[in-house]
């Protein structure tokens, strides 16, 4: 893809755009120029529509899709609907991620799936259904997912969140060497801390407010918390042409804590 030769705007899908992370990289998008469908679950209908009317503030166009990435169906639906009111899609950011603290030992299979259900198995048909289009397309494309640093290494106490954010970064590689023939980059981030509901609001009943972000206070002495725009301009990056030769890769935003 080049600036220069482009002759239509690019459409981005980005999802879990309500508020935190994903809003911050919406934003960023339109900013850059491109048309964004920001998604969602259905119960955050009302700030979702606050962050299209600020896309639209910003000169692009931006739709509004009630969406749970857990659900495959949902996710085609998503992507058809892009094409349909849009026209193409061009750059899909699978943000949506949900956290969830608890042992190894206390493990509960059925709690620990549903963080996978929407940390691996949202990526995935984000990843899958991105895909097909951008092939049919025959343009290339870009593909970004939500990995962590805790799919960097173990953390305490977050071993199902650990192993979902893994998988993302495993995913990623896969699906990139899958989709180089086709000029469509994957890759992913992995944020440190980011000042988000995530992070400041309560895991679950056992531990209390404020586990989970005192659990990456083990982090090395002096790591700052960022704030989402810092992840949205490595999400800008690797939406510009200027990546145009990176691919399969997990960028860590965090401040130095893994590299
Ligand atoms: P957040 O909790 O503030 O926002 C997540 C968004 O995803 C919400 O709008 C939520 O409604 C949406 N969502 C949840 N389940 C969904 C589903 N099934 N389908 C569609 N949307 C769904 O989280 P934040 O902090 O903005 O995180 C965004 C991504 O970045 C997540 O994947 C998270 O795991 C990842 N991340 C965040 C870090 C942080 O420090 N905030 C650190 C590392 C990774």
């Amino acid at each position: 893809m080049s600036a220069a030769t482009q002759e239509y705007t690019r459409v981005a899908i980005v999802t879990g755009a309500s508020r935190g992370i994903g809003k911050g990289i919406a934003l960023r998008l339109a900013a850059d120029g491109l048309d964004v469908v920001v998604a969602d679950l259905a119960d955050q209908k009302d700030p979702l529509d606050a962050v299209a009317e600020e896309i639209r503030g910003l000169g692009r166009k931006a739709l509004t899709v009630s969406c749970d990435v857990s659900k495959e169906d949902e996710v085609q639906a998503m992507v058809d609907t892009a094409v349909s009111e849009l026209g193409r899609l061009d750059v899909m950011v699978a943000n949506a991620g949900i956290s969830f603290a608890g042992s190894v030992m206390n493990a509960e299979i059925e709690v620990w799936e549903k963080c996978w259900a929407v940390n691996i198995k949202g990526v995935l048909f984000c990843y899958k259904h991105a895909a097909r289009q951008m092939v049919k397309q025959g343009a290339g494309g870009r593909i970004i997912g939500a990995s962590s640093i805790c799919g960097q290494r173990g953390y305490a106490n977050l071993g199902a969140y650990c192993i979902s954010k893994a998988a993302v970064r495993s995913l990623t590689q896969t699906t990139a060497l899958e989709l180089r023939e086709h000029n469509i980059t994957v890759n992913a981030y992995a944020p440190g801390a980011i000042d988000t509901a995530m992070v400041a609001n309560p895991l679950d009943e056992v531990h209390g407010a404020g586990y989970f972000v005192k659990q990456l206070l083990k982090l090395p002495e002096g790591i700052r918390t960022g704030q989402p725009s810092d992840v949205a301009n490595v999400v800008s990056f690797l939406v510009s042409p200027k990546s145009h030769f990176v691919t399969g890769q997990t960028l860590c935003v965090d401040d130095g804590v893994h590299f």
